[in-house]
């Protein structure tokens, strides 16, 4: 791997010598690679050079990390406008592959990767793997879809770099996924934390019990969850469930993970990346510790780099504990996921964690935009646990009053809450569908 092996006191000779080297030395490191990586995108991308001419910036101007923040921001609509190729930085025959997200609407986000670009992503998942409590030789079972989708290749290629043995599923089937689990006796899964769970409810359906599997970690991400999810998968299957983090445009999986021996947030990978929080409004970067929003320079990417990409994803920056490594707080909500309620802003997450608080409620649950005349309106489905499915309708009834006085106290909004049978809710095999907006259009 890129860093060789710490030596050091020998105190942990599987890290890498980066995860462990001293803030002044990562400092350094990211500036001799930012100044590489502006460089790089000015010189080869023609929507950087406009963009850093138009603001009156140059290449030159970055003497040290903070002059990063006298450069524009890129959004997403930059990469929809230069579609599909126009943010590439080398010429298109020495992209070896190119992945796209599909987003809600419009143009696909494109990202293309270098022979290079690939090696760095492979080591960072086999980094991130090994975060988790994953070692060479373990037997790792991936859910994420393969395909366009950075989640499923991304995860095989690292878990193959890591040297595990890799069982390329991708997502779906249910059955047939816990009929590999049961039969090959997996190590670790990497799957979204939705679909995990749909995963333990399909071992309930067929008798099996999910916590008697050989599922030791899993790693999940790909969608916002909450600690209260965190619990509920770590029951199911008695496993440790480990937060991996990335998006595409910057990457893909693997820009960040926790570490299993203290699950207090995700190391940056800070060694390939540069996170600013900044003010969602105004743009200004903030301190550590501030909530805002993250931006992300790529600091080695060769095929497409990304300068002070916006990623919409709120948390904070906090300090290293288990690597030197800078590490977000779990994120559990992006600008765009925010509700706005007769005037208050509610995150899908926070409704989780209320409703997995009660033990008659699964995580399983959509949340509907409903217009009544001029007013908006909230409603929470949620579907009964498998052990409390049999309950009458007047059970039910009182189930979902004791949630709405939940959301209304905590939260502070109205929500009507509806709870179904096991099953009424889609499963997604990817990604949830968390909230589904039914409000007349304009
Ligand atoms: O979801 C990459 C990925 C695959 C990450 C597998 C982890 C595991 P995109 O499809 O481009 O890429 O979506 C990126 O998903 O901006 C976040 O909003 C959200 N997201 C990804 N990981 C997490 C996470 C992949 N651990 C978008 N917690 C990001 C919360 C996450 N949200």
């Amino acid at each position: 791997m890129g860093h060789g092996v710490a030596d050091g006191a020998g105190a942990r000779p599987e890290l890498e010598a980066i995860e462990v080297a001293s803030r002044d030395e990562i400092t350094a490191l990211q500036l001799e690679r930012l100044r590489w990586s502006v460089r790089h995108a000015y010189d080869n991308v023609a929507h950087y050079r406009q963009s850093f001419d138009l603001a009156g910036v140059h290449p030159d101007d970055l003497r040290q990390p903070d002059d990063l923040a006298r450069f524009p921001l890129t959004a997403k609509e930059d990469l929809r406008t230069n579609y599909p190729f126009g943010m590439f930085a080398v010429p298109r025959p020495q992209v070896a592959r190119i992945h796209a997200s599909s987003g809600t609407t419009g143009k696909p986000t494109v990202v293309g990767y270098t022979r290079q670009d690939l090696e760095t992503w492979a080591d960072l998942i086999a980094r991130s793997i090994r975060a988790a409590g994953g070692r060479r030789g373990d037997l790792v079972h991936v859910a994420y879809g393969y395909g366009l989708f950075t989640g499923g290749l991304g995860a095989h290629y690292g878990a193959e770099r890591l040297g595990c043995t890799v069982v390329p599923v991708s997502g779906g089937q249910t059955e047939r996924q816990v009929r590999l689990i049961e039969d090959f006796r997996p190590d670790l899964i990497m799957v979204t934390p939705s679909y995990m769970l749909a995963i333990g409810d399909e071992f309930r359906r067929l008798g099996l019990d999910p916590r008697r599997s050989s599922l030791r970690v899993g790693l999940h991400g790909a969608e916002p969850w909450t600690e209260a999810m965190r619990r509920e998968i770590e029951q199911t299957f008695d496993m440790q469930a480990i937060d991996i983090y990335g998006l595409s445009e910057v990457m893909g999986p693997g820009v960040a993970c926790e570490c299993v021996e203290t699950k207090d947030g995700l190391h940056l990978w800070e060694d390939h990346f540069y996170p600013e929080i900044i003010d969602p409004v105004t743009g200004a970067v903030l301190p550590d510790g501030e909530y805002g929003e993250l931006v992300f320079t790529s600091l080695t990417k060769e095929a497409m780099p990304v300068i002070r990409y916006r990623t919409r994803d709120l948390t904070r920056l906090l300090p290293g504990t288990a690597r030197s490594m800078r590490r977000m707080e779990k994120i559990t909500g992006r600008s765009d996921d925010m509700l706005i309620i007769r005037g208050v802003n509610v995150f899908p997450s926070q409704i989780e964690e209320l409703l997995l608080a009660d033990r008659r409620l699964s995580a399983h649950y959509l949340l509907e935009l409903h217009r009544k005349g001029h007013l908006d309106s909230l409603e929470v489905v949620v579907e009964a646990r498998r052990e409390f499915a049999h309950q009458d309708a007047q059970a039910r009834a009182a189930c979902a009053r004791d949630l709405g006085h939940h959301i209304k106290s905590m939260i502070g909004i109205s929500a009507t809450v509806r709870v179904v049978d096991v099953g009424a809710i889609d499963r997604s095999v990817g990604k949830a569908v968390r909230c589904i907006d039914l409000r007349p259009k304009e």
